[in-house]
């Protein structure tokens, strides 16, 4: 019997982590039938549900990819060239002890994301320079003790015209609508749902080909979560739940295409797209941003 002592009302949320009431749930089972959630989602989707030690490794990573990102932004002017955000990013992590995920992670050449106004994801740095106008995503993923923590967010160069200054906005309105939804019991299609009505009556779309992940013990875990969606639908979300939110919202089509060097992910009409991206954990009674921003 994991929870013989406590005093728990029928109609609170049952202990397992179930997100059901405590009466629809473990309330007068036999021990033997009690679910075990963290057994339960591990068998049925290979989802790691994390330990209190493991969530604390998270959250200090999740520092350091503040930090990073913070510093970058700091940084951020017309004529950077993409490469040197990479180098910056390459010797703040190291210096920290930490390793950027994304060397060499199936054959990504560079230590760190970096996309540019139509560019959705995967940017490789490079020579080119940031110009007035741009707006730019950097998406950091740093290894700390074993631990992962992703984050991103998108940067205006100079000034912003009106459709950047949309863009970004709605963007990074959809991340928190998202993020709102977090808590055990509701499902990855809340998630899904509050960010694509939202970006829709905004007049945006919604990238479909990528989502936000399972992260913390290793870089990409499940479960998988989609930033659209019906209200409802998909996975039951559990405490000790660690995943990212990183909607990719378009000014046009989402649709896209990835360039021949196999990473960049452009919009298909050559619209803008902007991003940003948090790792979450679900509470007991909600979320905690282990990524905080904002
Ligand atoms: N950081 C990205 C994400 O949010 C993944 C980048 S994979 C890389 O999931 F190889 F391009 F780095
Ligand atoms: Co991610
Ligand atoms: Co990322």
């Amino acid at each position: 019997m994991p929870f013989p002592k406590l005093r728990i009302g029928r109609n609170d949320p049952c202990p397992c982590g179930s997100g059901l009431k405590y009466k629809k749930c473990c309330l007068g089972k036999p021990p033997d039938q009690i679910v075990d959630v963290r057994e339960l989602y591990f068998q049925r989707y290979r989802i790691r549900l994390k330990k209190p030690e493991e969530i604390e490794g998270i959250r200090t990573a999740g520092r350091l990819a503040i930090e990073t990102l913070d510093r970058v932004e700091a940084l951020i002017r017309p004529g950077l060239a993409t490469e040197e955000i990479d180098r910056f990013v390459a010797e703040l992590t190291a210096s920290h002890g930490g390793v950027c995920a994304p060397l060499n992670y199936e054959g990504f050449p560079k230590s760190v994301c970096v996309s540019i106004n139509e560019v959705i994801c995967h940017g490789i740095p490079s020579s080119r320079r940031l110009q007035e106008g741009d707006i730019v995503n950097v998406d950091v993923t740093p290894i700390l003790n074993g631990f992962y923590a992703d984050a991103s967010k998108t940067f205006f160069v100079g000034q912003p015209g009106p459709q950047a200054t949309t863009i970004v906005r709605v963007a990074r309105r959809c991340l928190s609508l998202g993020v709102q939804q977090v808590r055990p019991g509701a499902t990855t299609g809340d998630i899904g749902w509050a960010i694509q009505s939202y970006a829709e009556q905004q007049g945006c779309s919604v990238v479909r080909d990528f989502v936000g992940h399972g992260v913390g013990l290793d870089f990409h875990e499940p479960p998988q979560i989609p930033h659209y969606g019906r209200k409802g639908q998909g996975l039951t979300l559990v405490a000790g739940m660690v995943f990212t939110i990183e909607p990719m919202i378009n000014l046009g089509t989402y649709e896209l295409k990835v360039l021949d060097d196999g990473w960049t992910a452009v919009t298909m009409d050559g619209s803008l797209s902007a991003q940003f991206e948090q790792t979450v954990l679900v509470t007991p009674s909600g979320y905690e941003i282990l990524t905080p921003f904002d």
